[in-house]
């Protein structure tokens, strides 16, 4: 079959890591398949891989999936079975002694038949399924086709909840549309989410094929699993850096192994090719259809990988073949990795940490080549509701945006879909890491034989998949069940609230934790994204990790965060935010730009009330498929309120761009909020704390909505990511400021891994851009020397003793120059960093027109924004649809007599260049 339209990103992924010596593969991939509902009304040609969805529109059928309120208008295709029927496959081998129908992947509850013959059913969209078709093939009438039959999702999931004895949970788990995802193996978001649509999408997601072996043939490998790892290396211990690396090899195959097979291996750097190692593999064992062997490489020999920033990322591509008696290969696979261990540290604090000022309770960290470091970033969600439609290319554009943005990790939120491998190698190759997680999210889940059994294989063949790629920095049982189900379902059940608990042992911890460990030891596993840690590991009790939940002693500190306020009168207090060792989500949520609900929204409905705009607000989530606008508007008056507290309230007479105004207000507050969050973490890596990381939610969009995203859909960046690329700098000065107390402390952060030594110029200016007499009495410089990712208070003092005339014309302009060096590196670096602070709220600011000018220098490509006649706040450069990139720097002050060049990197353009004359500039003088 040719290849398909949606195919190309998969079958690249599939070549860069899989490359077989199988004989007779069939490739089933491409546009030779017909689709129909079993209401029989609707036919329509299908490809592989695909979903019911895409195909549909492809053929007209349906609009844009994204398109106004078709979230809702389509719940018709999720409520429908729906089969994928293939042209007659040609070229299969007549006389096959074995055939095999191998799915990497089926969405999600599969009936499917060969030769109008049954071949075996899926429950499951994370598991590879494997058929054995060699008595159907050889007695097929005709020519073979295959029916593959999806039967609804939603329909199935009630069924399952309906079943008699049929276990009940605590009333927790009904927020989203579709109900009851905790029954059953599918992307939990496909039923809703409060970022997303609920389509619950079907289909074949994933590339399949026939695979058939004469007597002689070789092998087809399935899957495999690459294991590097410092020698006696334990999952919850730090590794010992000066031992050698084991190279543990292990490949699932199809196909008989012949008597006396060994393994081999090539070890090459992944840039020049040079061999590092190459040989037979020591110890090879085989259980059914695995073959395992390990080899031992000296400590010197590879280089390290290192993630953003710290180091370079040093890949090799490993070639691992099994060969029979006579040294034939029978088959090889290469997989590009990569020599680091990272550890999620969650061990006692000890004397020593104690006596440099560390907090009592445990450490929540991660620790590169057994180098702790701050974790900068935010969390990943599906970047698309249509796997099969998200591209390689797409994402590394979307990777470049998290490297413009200083973002060292992702946290690859549960429960979304494992990432296919080309994700992960884009990870890689740019030093991201990807704090990944299993499919589980804010719900209990049943513990049925039959449900474990299928977590259990879904488990083994994502870890032992994904395990190879260095970006791969720890797996976490599932999203807030630490934190917020066991939490919610005591509330609500205390007297049942035992079994509820022991439950979520059985499945996160007796299941899942043995299962990371048998196929890896090289990363730590953890059974819940937000968690106060455990206060034993040990493999051989039936619950080998005792969680410590709240078992905790006051002003202890044992984990990490999730927070969330969604009243913003308490935005920036910052004695409302949580104190930990690491936070990993915390948010607001705010619109996308105009341009980018013009993709999906008519401009009659854009409008903040609309009910268009209302129902694709799914925060708060409407708790079922009734339609009502109500927890949109719920969220909706969460982000006019916020504008409306702190900033000059959008006021424009043309209503589309009063519009525009309201959703770049809304991204303005977002931005601050989280600029306020980041650094109050950041700053905590010098208290008592110790805080290492800081995750704000969320990374990028599903579809054009009003979420918490930092990049919109398409990849248009808001205001956050830009506000964060900034505050997630090296060297960074911010002012903390206490405005109920009036205690005001400026700080610098660093997470540079020696100490750096700079100075930090303070200048108060009246809003006209005028110095204040004597400058407030404040020192005009002061030196500092900040330690390895630490902290450092420069100047302290409250507002009310600071000599300003009239606090609502006044800002202080904070500036750091500071030198030093990145880790692993001998250049000597300038680090710079520009802040500022405001002694009231934007909206109480005396703000002059600062008369913005704009040009552009289409030879260096550069724009040269300044501001004429008075301070700009919130100096916004807008570009227009058709085009996606992002400048330099953007949503930044301006001081009049200092023009600010502004490059400005396309990422894709349709306007031929055309773009840089429809750039606009704007600043907070203009949102009133
Ligand atoms: C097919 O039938 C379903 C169920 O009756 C209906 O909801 C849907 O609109 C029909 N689709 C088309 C394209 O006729
Ligand atoms: C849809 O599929 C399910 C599961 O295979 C089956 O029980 C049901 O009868 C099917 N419905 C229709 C209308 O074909
Ligand atoms: C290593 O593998 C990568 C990705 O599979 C490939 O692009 C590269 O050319 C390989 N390097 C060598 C030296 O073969
Ligand atoms: C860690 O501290 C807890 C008390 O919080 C204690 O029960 C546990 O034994 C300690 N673990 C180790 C490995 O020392
Ligand atoms: C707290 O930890 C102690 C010591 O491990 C244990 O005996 C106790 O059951 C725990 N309590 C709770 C509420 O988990
Ligand atoms: C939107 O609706 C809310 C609640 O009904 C109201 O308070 C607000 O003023 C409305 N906003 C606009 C722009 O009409």
């Amino acid at each position: 079959m040719r290849t398909s339209r949606f195919g190309k990103a998969l079958l690249l992924a599939a070549g860069l890591t899989l490359c077989t010596i199988a004989q007779h593969v069939t490739d089933l991939g491409g546009n030779g398949w017909t689709v129909t509902n079993s209401e029989g009304n609707v036919t329509v040609p299908g490809s592989l891989p695909s979903q019911v969805h895409l195909d549909l529109f492809a053929a007209n059928v349906i609009g844009d999936p994204y398109y106004g309120l078709n979230d809702i208008n389509l719940r018709w295709i999720a409520w429908s079975n729906w089969t994928y029927t293939s042209e007659p496959i040609a070229g299969l081998l007549d006389s096959a002694a074995d055939s095999w129908l191998v799915f990497d992947g089926l969405d999600t509850f599969a009936t499917i038949e060969l030769c109008g013959q049954p071949v075996g059913t899926a429950n499951n969209q994370f598991r590879q399924w494997t058929y054995d078709v060699s008595g159907i093939l050889k007695s097929c009438q005709g020519e073979p086709v295959i029916n593959i039959n999806f039967a609804s999702a939603p329909t199935i999931a009630i069924n399952i909840a309906n079943e008699s004895g049929q276990e009940t949970f605590p009333s927790v788990q009904s927020y989203f549309e579709f109900d009851y995802h905790y029954f059953i193996r599918k992307e939990q978001s496909d039923f809703g989410w409060d970022w997303g649509p609920a389509f619950s999408p079907a289909g074949p997601w994933k590339p399949a094929y026939v695979v058939q072996f004469q007597p002689g043939d070789g092998l087809y490998v399935l899957n495999t699993a690459l294991d590097i790892f410092r020698q006696g290396q334990i999952n919850w211990l730090p590794p010992d850096q000066s031992k050698p690396w084991v190279v543990n090899a292990s490949i699932d195959f199809l196909g008989t192994l012949p008597e006396g097979a060994s393994m081999h291996i090539d070890i090459d750097d992944s840039g020049t090719g040079s061999s590092i190692a190459s040989g037979l593999l020591d110890d090879v064992t085989i259980l059914g259809n695995t073959i395992t062997g390990n080899t031992v490489i000296q400590p010197n020999i590879p280089k390290l990988w290192w993630p953003l920033d710290m180091g370079n990322q040093n890949l090799y591509n490993v070639t691992v073949s099994i060969m029979d008696k006579n040294n034939k290969a029978l088959a090889t696979v290469t997989k590009r990795t990569g020599f680091r261990t990272i550890f999620l540290n969650q061990r006692n604090i000890t004397e020593e940490q104690l006596a440099q000022g560390i907090a009592p309770g445990a450490n929540w960290h991660f620790e590169i080549n057994g180098h702790e470091f701050y974790a900068k970033g935010s969390n990943f969600i599906p970047p698309d509701a249509f796997w099969p439609r998200v591209t390689a290319e797409r994402m590394n554009s979307l990777f470049e945006t998290v490297v413009a943005g200083n973002q060292n990790m992702l946290r690859v939120w549960a429960s979304g879909a494992y990432l296919p491998d080309f994700i992960y190698d884009i990870a890689d190759a740019r030093g991201v890491l990807l704090w990944s997680e299993f499919e589980f999210s804010d719900a209990l889940y049943p513990v049925d034989q039959p449900f474990l059994d299928n977590v259990a294989a879904e488990v083994s063949y994502n870890v032992r998949r994904l395990n190879h790629h260095p970006s791969l920095a720890v797996w976490a049982g599932g999203n807030e069940m630490e934190s917020l189900e066991l939490p919610e379902a005591q509330s609500d059940d205390p007297s049942a609230y035992p079994k509820y608990q022991a439950e979520y042992e059985k499945l996160f911890i007796s299941l899942i934790a043995p299962l990371v460990w048998e196929n890896s030891h090289s990363i730590s596993y953890m059974p819940s994204s937000t968690q106060n840690g455990y206060i034993t590991i040990d493999p051989s009790l039936a619950v080998p990790i005792v969680e410590r939940y709240q078992n905790v002693t006051a002003h202890h500190y044992y984990g990490d965060s999730d927070y969330y306020n969604y009243d913003p009168s308490v935005a920036f207090d910052l004695n409302t935010y949580p104190v930990d060792r690491f936070a990993n989500e915390f948010g607001f949520h705010s619109m996308p730009s105009l341009q980018t609900w013009q993709q999906a929204v008519d401009n009659d409905d854009l409008q903040l009330n609309s009910t268009v705009v209302l129902l694709r607000t799914h925060h708060n989530p409407p708790g079922g498929l009734g339609v009502s606008t109500a927890g949109g508007q719920g969220g909706m008056d969460q982000m006019t309120s916020a504008v409306q507290t702190y900033y000059p309230i959008p006021s424009r007479a043309d209503p589309l761009a009063n519009f525009s105004s309201w959703c770049l207000a809304t991204q303005r507050f977002q931005a601050d909020m989280m600029k306020s969050e980041i650094a109050f973490y950041r700053r905590g890596s010098g208290m008592a704390e110790r805080q290492l990381g800081s995750l704000y939610w969320q990374l990028e969009d599903i579809w054009q909505a009003p979420t918490w995203s930092s990049v919109e859909t398409g990849g248009r960046w808001k205001v956050l990511h830009y506000v964060a690329t900034d505050i997630y700098k090296h060297v960074i000065i911010h002012p903390y400021w206490d405005y109920n107390e009036g205690d005001l402390n400026i700080t610098v952060t660093s997470d540079l891994w020696e100490s750096v030594s700079g100075t930090v110029k303070l200048t108060w200016l009246d809003l006209k851009g005028k110095p204040l007499h004597k400058n407030a009495n404040m020192p005009s410089k002061v030196d500092f020397t900040v330690g390895a990712i630490n902290s450092t208070n420069v100047y302290t003092n409250n507002i009310n003793n600071i000599p300003i005339p009239d606090l609502r014309d006044a800002i202080l302009i904070l500036s750091m120059e500071a030198s030093g060096h990145l880790p692993n590196n001998d250049n000597e670096i300038q680090f710079t960093h520009e802040n500022y602070f405001l002694p009231v709220w934007p909206n109480q600011a005396k703000l002059v027109n600062p008369e913005l000018s704009l040009s552009y220098d289409a030879k260096t490509t550069e724009f040269t924004v300044e501001a004429k006649a008075g301070v700009a706040l919130y100096t916004w450069l807008d570009y227009p649809a058709g085009t996606v990139g992002y400048f330099d720097t953007n949503s930044f002050f301006l001081v009049p007599g200092k023009p600010k060049k502004i490059p400005f990197s396309v990422q894709t353009d349709t306007s031929n260049g055309a773009w840089a004359k429809a750039v606009t500039v704007e600043s907070l003088w203009n949102q009133s």
